[in-house]
């Protein structure tokens, strides 16, 4: 379906990768359709090895899709070619988990920003001196880290860089795959809220990639839920955690999540029975029902309907449609008396 407001859009996205077990094909996204606003930041959830990084890359061309399309602004990436396609993937940038392997350990942190100032014609010395500064200064970091090493860098540190290099290119979707997810407790939050004192403050579109739900719950206006290479529930992310209506999203919320967002920060998500099925084998007809704690004859049969159960939200389960309705809207939370 089209939409006028979308900047980015993905439609029907497969991505497969030969597996070193014995030649298996790996359906890491399979069929998966999702959607940007200019400005939006949005969450994409799932456990470890449903198949969000493998979309990250995609949608950036660092994996190549079997098929589906991307569109940025409406214009179809396969279509470009040579210095429009480069210009237009420019405008999507991808932050990485590990800001250990993300950073060039020989330059500089001055010199690789500057070499992304240089992608984007940027020669003049001075000018790329004040924009060095000016990018370090909005990621939080003193100018004189310019003369540094990443080797020099804590964690969260080299993070903050990579999230400048990024920026340095004037990108116009961002998408972060578990940035906070690889550094300490202690500094997560504060890159987090770095995150999004950026996307407020320059208006970049965000794809937020994690796999625990709590994490993206205040920052992003929707989410996505992905089970096994597909997207089983989206809505706004209010209404997703007032009213989860996937068995699958039930269960990644698990326990009623705290109202402090210092707890909800460092909550781990709750297990889940039993482990994620092998992607090369998926289970017939819903992919969950082998670990669904609702799971019934019909589920084997076939692929589960996409039920829209509001505008905007939409749960791929035969009783999604029961479950939103014995679901109820969290009470209004009262500010805590001091
Ligand atoms: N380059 C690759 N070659 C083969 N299999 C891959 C490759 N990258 C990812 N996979 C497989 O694709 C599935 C999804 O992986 P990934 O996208 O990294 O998941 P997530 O980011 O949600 O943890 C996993 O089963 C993983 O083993
Ligand atoms: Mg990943």
């Amino acid at each position: 379906m089209h939409e006028a407001e979308d900047l980015l859009r993905v439609e029907n996205l497969v991505t497969r990768f030969k597996s070193v077990e014995r030649g298996k094909w790996v359906t890491a996204v399979d069929d998966v359709s999702i959607r940007l606003a200019p400005g939006e930041m949005v969450g994409l959830v799932g456990e470890s090895g449903c198949g969000k990084s493998t979309l990250g890359r995609s949608i950036v061309g660092l994996e190549r899709p079997q098929s589906g399309r991307i569109l940025l602004d409406g214009v179809d990436l396969s279509s470009l070619r040579g210095r429009a396609l480069r210009e237009t993937r420019r405008a999507i940038q991808y932050v990485f988990q590990d800001p250990y392997a993300s950073l060039n350990d020989r330059q500089t942190i001055g010199e690789t920003l500057t070499e992304a100032l240089i992608i984007i014609g940027m020669t003049d010395r001075e000018a790329q001196r004040r924009r060095v500064h000016t990018l370090l200064d909005q990621v939080g970091l003193p100018d004189a880290l310019a003369e540094r090493y990443p080797r020099e860098l804590s964690g969260g540190q080299r993070q903050r860089v990579a999230i400048a290099r990024s920026l340095a290119v004037e990108p116009r979707v961002l998408i972060c795959d578990e940035p906070v997810s690889a550094l300490d407790l202690s500094i997560r939050a504060q890159v987090m809220n770095l995150f999004l004192t950026l996307h407020k403050d320059l208006g970049v579109a965000c794809l937020f990639i994690a796999h625990d739900l709590a994490l993206v719950r205040q920052a992003t206006s929707r989410t996505y839920v992905m089970y096994l290479g597909k997207i089983v529930e989206d809505a706004s992310s209010a209404e997703l955690y007032a009213r989860p209506s996937h068995p699958y999203t039930q269960a990644l919320l698990g326990s009623i999540p705290s109202a402090d967002p210092r707890v909800e920060a460092h909550r781990e998500p709750p297990p889940i029975f039993g482990d994620i099925p092998s992607p090369t084998n998926p289970p017939s007809g819903c992919r969950f029902r082998t670990r669904c704690p609702r799971a019934m004859e019909v589920c084997a049969s076939g692929p589960p309907p996409r039920l829209a159960l509001a505008p905007r939200h939409h749960a791929s389960c035969v009783i999604a449609g029961d479950l939103y309705a014995h679901s109820h809207p969290e009470p209004h939370r009262l500010p805590m008396p001091a």
